[in-house]
């Protein structure tokens, strides 16, 4: 499992999202498991990828997608089980591939025993470890805050005892209360846990948002949020890196930080912090060379500020697939900014997302792929109404189902090999021509592409110190290099434009037009 950098692994990966639901189904009923995930392990061994980040596959009711955990110590049923979760850490370490497991820290189930206890009685110990209050009003009957969830719906539900509990999602995922030791000592003992079955990364939800203020405030503007990126949040993270570092190995804490302010993000990654923190400015970021450089030199300035490897997201589980997104005429993405339903072209998604795989692969840090992203799919958004599981769906009116839809694998119709069932959600079928299958042999596909980036990332010195200088050719024209003989291109006009001297090209996202290199379109190349 060597580095690209020589640094630790995890400063220079590229980590595949696996999104266990609809990765594989090894038994028959519709929904993706371990034993599917063992079975494609070679075509993650085949893509190259340094680790893979396993989305939540704990014993769940799925309320939300898994994200709602009952037991962090099991694997639920419809998954399989521990013992097949430790063979696959075992399978996948053996392929070279480090293994990287999600932890909720905000949130637990509804189901989960300690929420059970809390509820079965007003004065059960367990009460202390949420956040249970009572209402406002003459008769209590009003929630104690008027604090909006994360999915836009209201946060707070009464109990039949009268009392109020705090969630920031859904009714089925209560906050923890972090102010309590005995939360505390959980989480670092569930860390404990997954580090000693030998997985190498904890991948943490929502980590900005453990702590709340006790004394519930109304969220005011330019005020402290209440809720959000409190100081107390970071004593947190730095017990968690005491319990990582007293392992052998390089075992990395990666943080799922959704912030506007930079600098406020970079706390995260301080020394004796988090290892790495995913940076999403990128990917809501426009189509537009000005606006994609801007976050680019945002992001590194902020990331070398604490000597934080960057890293670099086009799509995951929570968001529109960048073919879609890159395919629309508004090309940004924000969870307030419904564009679903607008038209897609999907040709010019596609050529996008090609060029943008050469830009995140070639940027220095580390990079995640989002399951799919390899074969370029796109966003079902013709799910029928009925078939939507995304609890976000009923309450926004955007659900977050049509990028979490089952991979094909081969064959010409749904369900493409994912299962020999129904898939959990409806495949397109003009997937047909997408499958893993159709497009190994192809040099000309997406699969291709991401293999040959990959490889070409491995060996390519120039990508292994995390160096970078921007040229500047156009000014729509995106173009960097990393150390002195590689240059990545990248055409953001709307004309082609000439390639700069260099001595060989090393891997085009699209076809060139004779020595230039067309819109959307970008190239590495071995320079002079
Ligand atoms: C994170 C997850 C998302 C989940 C939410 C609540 O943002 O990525 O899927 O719904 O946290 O756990």
């Amino acid at each position: 499992m060597s580095t690209t950098d020589g640094g630790p692994w995890w400063r220079s990966a590229v980590i595949y999202q696996v999104y266990p639901r609809s990765f594989a189904d090894g038994n028959g009923d519709g929904v993706g498991d371990i034993g599917g995930i063992r079975t494609h392990l070679g075509h993650l061994r085949e893509l190259g990828v340094d680790a893979i980040w396993m989305s939540p596959w704990y014993p769940s009711p799925m309320a939300d997608g898994g994200y709602d955990v009952a037991d962090f110590r099991d694997i639920d049923p419809v998954f399989g089980t521990l013992a097949e979760a430790e063979t696959l850490i075992e399978e996948a370490h053996a392929a070279g591939i480090r293994m990287i497991v999600d932890i909720v820290p905000n949130h637990i189930s509804s189901e989960h025993p300690w929420f059970k206890a809390a509820l079965a009685d007003p004065a059960a110990p367990e009460r202390e470890l949420f956040w249970f209050r009572p209402g406002r009003g003459e008769n209590g009957d009003q929630m104690p805050t008027d604090w909006r969830g994360e999915f836009d719906g209201t946060t707070w539900t009464r109990t039949p005892d009268g009392a109020w509990y705090l969630h920031l999602f859904t009714p089925e995922q209560p906050d923890l209360n972090w102010d309590h030791p005995a939360v505390r000592a959980e989480f670092e003992s569930i860390l404990r846990f997954w580090f000693d079955r030998g997985v190498d990364g904890i991948r943490i939800d929502s980590a900005a948002l453990l702590l709340k203020d006790p004394t519930l405030p109304e969220v005011v503007a330019d005020t402290p949020h209440p809720f959000q990126d409190l100081d107390g949040v970071h004593d947190v993270y730095r017990a968690w890196r005491r319990v990582s570092d007293s392992y052998a190995g390089d075992r990395a804490l990666i943080g799922e930080v959704w912030m506007p302010e930079v600098e406020r993000f970079a706390n995260y990654l301080r020394p004796d912090e988090l290892h790495a923190a995913f940076n999403f400015d990128l990917l809501g970021c426009a189509w537009d060379p000005t606006l994609m450089r801007e976050s680019i030199d945002r992001t590194l300035h902020a990331h070398a500020a604490v000597g934080a490897p960057a890293t670099w997201v086009l799509s995951n589980h929570d968001v529109t697939r960048h073919v879609t997104r890159y395919g629309r005429e508004d090309t940004t993405f924000s969870f307030h900014n419904n564009l679903d339903g607008t038209p897609v072209d999907l040709e010019l998604g596609t050529r996008r997302a090609r060029a943008a795989a050469l830009l995140s692969l070639s940027l220095p840090g580390a990079t995640y792929i989002y399951q799919g992203e390899e074969l370029g799919l796109w966003e079902n958004e013709a799910i029928p109404e009925d078939q939507h599981q995304d609890p976000m769906w009923a309450r926004r009116g955007h659900g977050r189902d049509g990028c979490r839809v089952p991979l094909p694998w081969s064959g010409d119709e749904p369900p493409f090999a994912f299962s020999t069932a129904t898939p959990w959600l409806p495949q397109p079928p003009d997937w047909k021509g997408l499958t893993a299958q159709a497009q190994s042999g192809d040099p000309s596909s997406m699969l291709s592409l991401y293999r040959s980036a990959i490889a070409l990332r491995r060996d390519e010195l120039g990508l292994h110190d995390s160096a970078m200088a921007w040229i500047d050719l156009h000014p729509q024209v995106l173009a960097y290099c990393r150390g002195a003989a590689f240059a990545c291109v990248l055409n953001l006009s709307d004309a082609p434009v000439a390639l700069p001297d260099h001595e060989s090209l090393l891997l085009a996202s699209g076809p060139l037009d004779g020595d230039r290199i067309p819109p959307d379109t970008a190239v590495w190349l071995r320079m002079r």
